[in-house]
């Protein structure tokens, strides 16, 4: 059964996977969530995204059930039960359902609940890896950090879902945004990075965007072979300018970036030191799996 859904600790197949319609997640978007991958049954970064996890649910004031621990545990148990080697995971919390009148107040709410969503895992088409995509700078701008954090992975994702509309009815792969006072910010689903002569460079977590966990794998992995990195307040022009771009995230790895607007990046091909650090990435992931 490669997808099942763990609702509370209860395992169940997708058709049998329900939700209140008074729940706080489905109502005002008032839940959290993490996505990541497995490789060869290995949960990859589940630490890093169980930590994000309690952050954004801190971040709200949501109480995790049980703590991290209980959600570890409904992450095994549903992966035992798929049996599905290279999965897609998406953990959710949500406040819970109302429990009387439906009211904003999430004071209001009944308990949290714990849902563990195991698919297999969709692969990014290959041809993108190798030929790269395109990427729009969009108009809609990222949530402001003082209005709702985007360090928060909230189940309220319409300015993403907005952002990425507007990329798709331009015909690119992704969008990129930039914050309110017109830094580059980060994809819908992804974090951005620029190769500038010889250095990497991606917007600061001050510029309002997602701590992505595969983002930090990268700058630890470019530190570690020598790689300047620069986390900074960067513009369109730099992303403009820069020799190589690429978007990074737990579903899309390192995922090139040959095109913005319409307008070629670098030679138009994916370039060096993206290819290098895709493939360190990758490396990673296969020694974490051979010393397991
Ligand atoms: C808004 C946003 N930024 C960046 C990312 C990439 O984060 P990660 O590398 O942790 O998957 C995601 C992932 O879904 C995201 O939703």
């Amino acid at each position: 059964m490669p997808s099942v859904v763990s609702i509370n600790s209860r395992v169940v197949r997708p058709e049998d996977a329900f939700v209140s319609v008074f729940d706080r997640g489905f109502l005002f978007g008032d839940s959290v969530y993490e996505t990541f991958r497995t490789y060869d049954g290995m949960p990859w970064l589940l630490d890093e995204h169980l930590e994000r996890l309690q952050s954004s649910a801190d971040r709200m004031g949501l109480p995790l059930p049980g703590g991290l621990e209980r959600i570890r545990d409904d992450v095994a148990s549903a992966l035992t039960a798929s049996a599905e080697s290279t999965a897609a995971v998406r953990i959710v919390v949500t406040r819970g359902a109302e429990v009387g009148r439906i009211d904003l107040d999430p004071g209001t709410a009944g308990t949290p609940d714990v849902y563990v969503l195991v698919r297999p895992y969709a692969p990014v088409p290959e041809v993108a890896y190798r030929d790269g995509i395109d990427l729009a700078l969009v108009s809609v701008r990222r949530n402001a950090r003082d209005a709702l954090d985007p360090a928060i992975k909230s189940g309220n994702y319409l300015n993403n879902m907005l952002a990425l509309r507007e990329a798709k009815a331009r015909g690119a792969y992704e969008c990129v945004m930039l914050n309110k006072d017109g830094f580059l910010a980060e994809g819908s689903t992804s974090n951005v990075f620029l190769v500038q002569g010889g250095t990497l460079a991606t917007p600061a977590l001050d510029s309002g965007i997602l701590a992505g966990v595969t983002r930090a794998y990268l700058i630890r992995l470019a530190r570690a072979s020598g790689i300047v990195v620069r986390e900074a307040m960067l513009r369109d022009a730099d992303l403009r300018a820069a020799d190589e771009v690429f978007i990074s995230g737990s579903l899309k790895e390192v995922l090139p970036v040959v095109r913005v607007d319409g307008a070629t990046v670098g030679n138009g091909r994916p370039g060096p030191m993206t290819s290098r650090l895709s493939a360190a990435y990758r490396a990673g992931i296969d020694a974490a799996r051979r010393s397991r």
